[in-house]
Order: C-alpha cells, then sequence, then structure tokens
C-alpha cells in the first residue's frame, strides 16, 4: 500500500479545490531544499534512453507532462520535474490576475474517474508569474508556458492580452501554448473562429524575435471540418504544434450525479474522444506537426494509445489527481515495456503507429 493509497481516502473527504491547494502546499514544501527534491526524485523519477524525444528544440527525458491547470501559477515546477514528469506546462497565465467563477466550481466524480471544472482563468496574472520563473529559475525538464485573455476581455483586447503574456513568458518558456478552447470563459465572441486565429497568431509572429516554438491547444468538442480548417490555420502561420485537447461540455459515459454540473468534464470519460481528435489531426497534417495528446491519460496503455494515434508528447491532470505522485513513474515504466513488446527502439518509433 503506498503512502498516496492512505492519504487519498482523507484528501477525497475535503472540498476538491480544498484538496488540490493542499496538495501543492505539500509539494511547495517538498520542492523547497535540494534535499527532499533529491528523495523525491530517487523514489519517483523514472529514466529510460527509450523515453527520451528531442522536439521543439529541446531535449524530453520522457514523453509524459503535466497539463495546463495544475500548476497555473508556476508554483511547483521544481517539485513535479521531480516527481519523474517529463515536462510541465504551466498556466493558464492572464496578463493581470483574476478570481476566477464563484466556488464550488472543481468537482470529483470518483466513480467515473473524472472531474468537472468551471474554474474560469483564475490566476495570479503574469507578473507573479514571471518573478516566480526569474527567481526560482525553470526546472530541468521543458516548460510550456499556456497563455490566455482576460474573462473581460472583447475580442481587439483579447489579442493585445495574448501579445502582452507572450511578451513577459516566452523568454522563459520552451514553448508557448494559445488557449482559445477553455469550455469556461465568458462566451462574448467566438474564440477559435478562424479570423480571430489568424490575428492571434500574426501578432504573436511579429514579437517573436527569438522564434519560441507557439502551438495551440483546442477543444474536444469541433466537428471534423472545423479540425480540418484549424490545421489550415497552423500550417498558413507555420505553427509548431496542436495540445488536443482540452476538457468538454460532453457528458458521455458519466455516471455520477456531480454530472449535472456546469464546465468541462476532463479524466477518464474524455479518452476516447481526445484520441479520435489526435487521429483526425495527425492523419490530415504535415508529416511532421507536434501533436501533444492530453485528456484521460492515468496509464501507460493510455498513454501509448495516443501516441501511436500521433502524439508525440502526452500530457495529464485528472490522472494525476487520482493516481497520485507514483503516477508519471508508473506509466513511463509501462510505456517502455509496451515499447519493448511492439519491437519499438524509442516513443518516437511509435508516434503515429496506428494510423498506417
Ligand atoms: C481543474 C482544471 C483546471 C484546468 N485549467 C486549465 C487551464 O487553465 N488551461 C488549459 O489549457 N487547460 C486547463 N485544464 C485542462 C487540462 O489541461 C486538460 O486539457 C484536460 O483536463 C484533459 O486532461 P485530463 O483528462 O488528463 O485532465 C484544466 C483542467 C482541470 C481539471
Amino acid at each position: 500500500m503506498t503512502l498516496y493509497s492512505r492519504v487519498r481516502p482523507l484528501a477525497f473527504k475535503l472540498p476538491a479545490e480544498t484538496a488540490h491547494t493542499l496538495g501543492k502546499r505539500a509539494l511547495r514544501a517538498a520542492q523547497s531544499t535540494w534535499l527532499t527534491r533529491a528523495a523525491l526524485a530517487s523514489n519517483y523519477r523514472y529514466a529510460h534512453p527509450a523515453l527520451e524525444t528531442e522536439l521543439f528544440g529541446s531535449r524530453f527525458p520522457n514523453p509524459v507532462g503535466v497539463a495546463a491547470g495544475f500548476d497555473k501559477n508556476a508554483e511547483v515546477t521544481h517539485a513535479l520535474e521531480a516527481l519523474g514528469f517529463g515536462f510541465v506546462e504551466v498556466g493558464t497565465v492572464t496578463p493581470y490576475p483574476q478570481a476566477g467563477n464563484d466556488r464550488p466550481r472543481l468537482f470529483r466524480l470518483r466513480t467515473d474517474e473524472a472531474m468537472i471544472n468551471r474554474m474560469g482563468f483564475n490566476g495570479q496574472g503574469m507578473e507573479r508569474v514571471r518573478a516566480r520563473l526569474e527567481r526560482r529559475g525553470p526546472p530541468q525538464v521543458p516548460l510550456g508556458v499556456n497563455i490566455g485573455k482576460m474573462n473581460s476581455s472583447d475580442e481587439d483586447e483579447a489579442i493585445e492580452d495574448y501579445r502582452r503574456v507572450f511578451d513577459r513568458l516566452a523568454p522563459f518558456a520552451d514553448y508557448v501554448v494559445v488557449n482559445v478552447s477553455c469550455p469556461n470563459t465568458p462566451d462574448e465572441f467566438d474564440e477559435a473562429s478562424p479570423d480571430h486565429l489568424h490575428s492571434i497568431f500574426e501578432t504573436l509572429a511579429a514579437e517573436n524575435d527569438d522564434d519560441v516554438p507557439i502551438l495551440v491547444k483546442i477543444g474536444p468538442d469541433s466537428p471534423e471540418d472545423s479540425m480540418l480548417e484549424l490545421l489550415g490555420i497552423v500550417e498558413d502561420h507555420d505553427l509548431d504544434g496542436i495540445v488536443a485537447t482540452n476538457t468538454t461540455t460532453g457528458r458521455e459515459g458519466v455516471n455520477s450525479p456531480k454530472a449535472a454540473e456546469r464546465g468541462g468534464l476532463s479524466g477518464a470519460p474524455l479518452a476516447e474522444r481526445s484520441t479520435e481528435v489526435i487521429r483526425t489531426l495527425a492523419r490530415n497534417a504535415d508529416d511532421d506537426l507536434p501533436i501533444v495528446g492530453v485528456g484521460g491519460v492515468d496509464s501507460a496503455e493510455g498513454a501509448y494509445e495516443k501516441i501511436r494515434a500521433g502524439a508525440s508528447l502526452v500530457q495529464l491532470y485528472t490522472g494525476f489527481v487520482y493516481g497520485g505522485p507514483g503516477t508519471a513513474r508508473r506509466i513511463n515504466q509501462g510505456l517502455v515495456d509496451l515499447l519493448e513488446q511492439d519491437g519499438f527502439s524509442s516513443v518516437e518509433d511509435a508516434v503515429g503507429a496506428d494510423l498506417e
């Protein structure tokens, strides 16, 4: 029995957001000294040459990362690295601090191994995040920065929001993700409309003197023709990749009574749909367009399925909440076995294997 399997029933008695805050506090304490970080790493980090991947000009020690939303303000990047994640995506970061929606706004659907959230881009804003990244330095694994707009911004202000956050945080990022797929921001205008996306990416390209890789994060709920249209935009602007997917507004495969809560659904019930999106993108994209697969990954098999469907990297949030600190190690160890079983010498060799 692991420590987490003993702590989890207690943590799950608390409201989900309270448990999350306490968990992060524990991670902050754990990363605060070299010795505690080393102790975490020796328990949880797992390295194997087959897991190493070169992407976006960076070396990823393994393909299993932490998805946006877990560490919105870049407070625990070093602890997440010590827990064996191959990369960490912080954010969504907005230009100014923002309170987000009223609580409760995060719900566990335990029997479904899922969560629903309507956080609404709560966060400390880009200056606090920048100061923290400056002070603490980046983790030793690649760092993604996911950027967003203020809830109150109209279409033109939104573009300025992305520009400002990009300007302040791109110098610290190994890649930047433009998040236009949060189901919990106000519906003032269509964030994912082609015109809006063109304006965002034109604006960011003009700011991007250092050629920081730029990706876009999409939702799982759009029809195939909009996804293909998005691929066109990605290619027009020479973007570096797609993160697929964000949470869903759908409730398919969910039995918990909490399914009625408003917000984005994540975790196990999202897994198949997000893999389908990855497959559609990989089938239709230029050969070398990297896809970061996210949605319901909670096991080596789930990660491998997304890799074989075309994801070069995977991320998780909900699977980490349910699986605890040993999650990255367990998935990475399992991935090595699955690669060996199928005769692949590396993750890179298995990317898109199911598409042939
Ligand atoms: C509580 C919570 C907050 C999230 N916040 C963000 C966010 O700020 N930005 C973002 O791009 N995605 C956010 N996400 C979405 C995750 O990054 C991920 O795309 C989604 O949860 C599916 O992955 P999972 O099934 O592994 O959780 C959030 C998810 C959860 C559960």
